[in-house]
């Protein structure tokens, strides 16, 4: 079908002539001596109205075909008559795969998006998903592009790690030990001698820390790979498995990073206008009326900036109650985050320079020692989707940062060399793709824009 999309943009070269199609039916409709299919094969979002008569030997076998079976087609490409469609294929033969079961679940009907993440299996196959997963292997092509456009390099960064990049404690553990007889020490704590690795391992919570450690051979880097969280929190914006992308950039600093960040959103989103086209006025239609109006604009315009000092003033100025009280020193919460990209700056904004109690050991902390060089991207209708920093350079300061938060320095010793050898003044960022993605399409939950979310008490397929 991905020829006949060029027809509709280059005008009928294909048209009277013969072709074949592989392919499942969407939809049938019959009269008494002929018929329509609409035939998908999947290469192009729109199907094609195949029409056949009782001239075809299996004529009434045709016209029985429930809805998803898969099919064969030869036919020659016509100028359609009917509504709705420019060409069809009038068939000469139709071979059948496999008769679907009538019992297939996605009969023509319009199905909640809850009960669609039921049939995660069979979800690809509807209008919303195929688009959303169009445009998700898109985005992520558009990814490497820029990436790879500017230079960087990619860095397949592990999944087993042993340290917790974030410090938060939201790790998945991972064990070969039989858990009833997990040896402990006097002190009840676990012992990993006699496991796997030797020490305790975990799956990744970010592939920055060991990025990091190629961006001070290779200047620009990136990496982009799935990571797992164990938060328990059951919101639209969650999930335990997802994919995040991490540029890391050597001599550059926070306004650097922020301005790759920006370019990086702005060029996905063209490219994503421009290369799915039919997929994009899908969810204007049916997902959210605004969205291409408001991705337009924002393709042509630019991000806000505001410190975190300034955005809780705004949000204090605010004349609105907040149900987490605003103070400085708070970790902005969804609201506030959605108050400031929605209704105050009405677009994507960065929030810089944190206060450094509630963000990572690795920022940079700044010359008034209480906020860190960090930088979170709110977007409207979903809140942060980019989380990064300027990272500390100088070894006294981050050894310090360390012991602070008391995390075990003997699992940073290596991360900690990069600043005895060869430091220099770097940055990157981490874009949760999943939320790019809703952003990007309109979608309100997560677990609609990954091919099978993983979640508390969520693992079905
Ligand atoms: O802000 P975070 O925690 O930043 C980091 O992990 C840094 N190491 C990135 C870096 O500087 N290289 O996570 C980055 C982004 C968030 O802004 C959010 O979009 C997404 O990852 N994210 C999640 N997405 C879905 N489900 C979750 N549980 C997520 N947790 C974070
Ligand atoms: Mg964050």
């Amino acid at each position: 079908l991905l020829e006949i999309r060029e027809i509709y943009k280059k005008h009928a070269e294909l048209l009277n002539k013969e072709l074949e199609l592989n392919g499942w039916i969407r939809k049938r409709r019959d009269q008494k001596n002929f018929g329509f299919l609409e035939v998908n094969d999947g290469t192009f979002f729109n199907g094609i109205q195949v029409v056949f008569d009782d001239s075809l030997s299996n004529f009434d076998e045709i016209s029985r075909l429930s809805i998803s079976s898969s099919v064969h087609v030869k036919g020659v490409l016509v100028q359609s008559e009917g509504k709705g469609q420019t060409f069809e294929i009038k068939a000469k033969e139709i071979t059948i795969y496999n008769k679907a079961d009538l019992d297939y679940p996605l009969q023509n009907k319009r199905h909640t998006l809850e009960y669609l993440r039921t049939i995660a299996h069979l979800r690809p196959r509807t209008n919303t998903f195929m688009a959303v997963f169009r445009v998700r292997s898109l985005m992520s092509y558009a990814i490497h592009k820029f990436f790879n456009e500017r230079g960087f390099v990619y860095v397949h960064t592990p999944i087993i790690t042993g340290s917790d990049t974030e410090g938060a404690g939201e790790m998945f553990q991972l064990t070969t030990l039989d858990l009833k007889d997990i040896p402990k020490n006097d002190k009840g704590e676990v012992e990993y001698k006699d496991d796997f690795f030797g020490k305790q391992a975990n799956l990744t919570v970010s592939g920055q820390l060991n990025v990091e450690t190629f961006c001070m051979a290779f200047k620009n880097t990136y990496t982009f790979g799935p990571t797992f969280r164990a938060e328990k929190s059951n919101t639209p914006k969650h999930v335990s498995e997802f994919w995040m992308m991490e540029p890391e950039i050597a001599f550059a600093d926070l306004d650097v990073n922020m301005d790759i960040a920006e370019d990086m959103m702005k060029y996905i989103i063209r490219y994503v206008l421009e290369n799915a086209p039919e997929e994009m006025q899908f969810f204007n239609q049916f997902i959210d009326k605004t969205l291409l109006d408001r991705l337009n604009g924002l393709v042509n315009s630019e991000f806000g900036r505001v410190t975190y000092t300034e955005a809780i003033e705004i949000l204090k100025k605010a004349d609105k109650k907040f149900e987490y009280p605003v103070e400085w020193g708070i970790d902005l919460q969804t609201e506030h985050e959605r108050y400031l990209a929605e209704e105050h700056f009405k677009k994507p904004v960065f929030v810089t320079d944190y206060p450094k109690d509630i963000k990572a050991f690795y920022m940079k902390l700044n010359e008034d020692g209480k906020t860190v060089r960090a930088m979170d991207l709110l977007a409207p209708g979903i809140g942060e989707i980019i989380g990064g920093s300027q990272r500390e350079d100088n070894f006294e300061k981050l050894e310090q940062r360390i012991k602070d938060m008391n995390l075990n320095e003997k699992d940073y010793w290596w991360y900690m060399e990069l600043r005895k050898y060869g430091s220099v003044p770097h940055s990157g960022y981490g874009l949760g793709f999943e939320r790019a993605i809703m952003y990007v399409t309109g979608m309100l939950n997560i677990r609609d824009v990954i091919p099978f979310p993983r979640g508390p008490k969520s693992l079905e397929f």
